[in-house]
């Protein structure tokens, strides 16, 4: 393989600026489009992305680029990449395919069409006579066309980035990680003001913001798809985490969380604890109506229930105005709610100064902000 590659980061709808930010921050320069930043970058670099990251879903190889009118011309363009180069003999190599507004349109096809390439390309090479084993590591590739445009990649990343390690699964409704992370690079926070999670659930908002107030890489308790690339150097992983774990510092904000469910909060505590920001993070159990700081010059964030079966909604329009009238007289904080209730400033009673459409998986939300000193 190369020195350099091209890669890019895949990141949920609306968050393309957020990564491209922190891409810039750590060195790199960007190019946007819809879902993805591209960048350059070497094996270190891959390491590197994945490691700190925090907003972005995957990292990924772009290894082709080309037209692809007819099924033919796919096949063709597929078997020509050097696939011996990329896959051991006994890789195991899922592909996905997406088409959109393009000539081949049917999915499964494009798929089984470029796996069927690969597979001839290496019985070929390999001169395995119809059989590859496909036994051992994985080297998940994809196949996106748009617009009569193919492009091939490899995912260095495997599970999502949003799998940070730190979470015990339990039925509430978290927020993934990135998202969460996503959320916190939309406001100041730099890791210095007093933030608050007044409805935290399961912690996320706290635990995210802890990671990024004590510089802590988010994917320092992970492994990810590149660590089982035989031509990847198998050192920089190690050094990539040996760096990140030198740039650690300590805590300087005073970050809260609360809920009035006490259960929730264990299973916080929970992933704080493995998260390792247990001690930064100072958790309490108590109802919105009843909150109360001393601190100063803040941010309050916070994803209330969005009430959206009918017999909730109710409950939630009252918590919106208890939050208004309990949190919305902090004036000197910034205060950050994401909900899908179109109503929510109706109940909270002060209209936004800024508000951002987002998509929470399918749903759509609004990241409703309400700017310390402009309200
Ligand atoms: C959508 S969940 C928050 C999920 C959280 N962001 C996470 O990632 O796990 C909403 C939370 O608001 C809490 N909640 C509901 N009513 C509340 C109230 N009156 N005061 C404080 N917390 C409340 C619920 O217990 C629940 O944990």
């Amino acid at each position: 393989m190369t020195e350099k590659y091209t890669l890019y980061a895949t990141m949920g709808a609306g968050f393309e600026s957020v990564v491209s930010k922190e891409l810039k921050n750590l060195g790199y320069k960007t190019r946007n489009e819809n879902g993805r930043v591209f960048f350059e970058g070497s094996q270190a670099d891959i390491v590197k992305t994945n490691l700190w990251l925090r907003s972005a879903d995957r990292i990924k190889i772009l290894l082709k680029e080309f037209k692809a009118y007819s099924f033919e011309q796919l096949y063709d363009e597929v078997y020509a990449f050097d696939w011996a180069m990329l896959l051991p003999v006994d890789a195991c190599f899922p592909v996905q395919g997406r088409a959109v507004r393009s000539k081949l349109h049917s999915e499964p096809d494009v798929q089984s069409i470029v796996k069927k390439a690969i597979v001839d390309k290496m019985v070929n090479e390999y001169h395995r006579r119809g059989f590859l084993p496909e036994s051992g590591n994985t080297f998940p590739l994809d196949i996106h066309i748009y617009k009569d445009v193919a492009r091939l990649s490899l995912d260095t990343t495997g599970a999502s980035l949003f799998k940070r390690g730190y979470r015990v699964e339990h039925g509430g409704a978290p927020l993934k990680e990135t998202f969460a992370a996503g959320l916190l690079e939309l406001t100041p926070f730099n890791g210095t003001h007093p933030l608050i999670d007044p409805m935290c659930g399961s912690g996320t908002l706290p635990i995210e913001a802890a990671l990024i107030a004590k510089n802590v890489a988010p994917g320092l308790k992970r492994e990810f798809s590149f660590d089982g690339f035989d031509w990847f150097d198998k050192n920089l992983h190690q050094a990539g985490v040996e760096d990140a774990q030198a740039q650690i510092k300590p805590l300087e904000s005073d970050i809260w969380a609360s809920d009035i469910d006490q259960s929730v909060l264990e299973y916080a505590k929970l992933n704080a604890h493995n998260a390792g920001v247990l001690q930064d993070i100072k958790f309490k159990q108590v109802a919105v109506k009843d909150f109360k700081t001393d601190l100063e010059n803040g941010i309050i964030i916070s994803n209330p229930p969005y009430g959206k079966r009918l017999k909730d909604r109710e409950g939630a329009h009252k918590l919106y105005q208890e939050m208004g009238e309990v949190l919305g007289s902090y004036h000197d904080f910034s205060q950050y709610y994401l909900t899908s209730d179109p109503e929510f400033e109706k109940f909270f009673g002060q209209k936004a100064t800024k508000k951002r459409k987002l998509f929470n998986g399918n749903l759509r939300v609004d990241f409703y902000q309400f700017w310390a000193n402009k309200r």
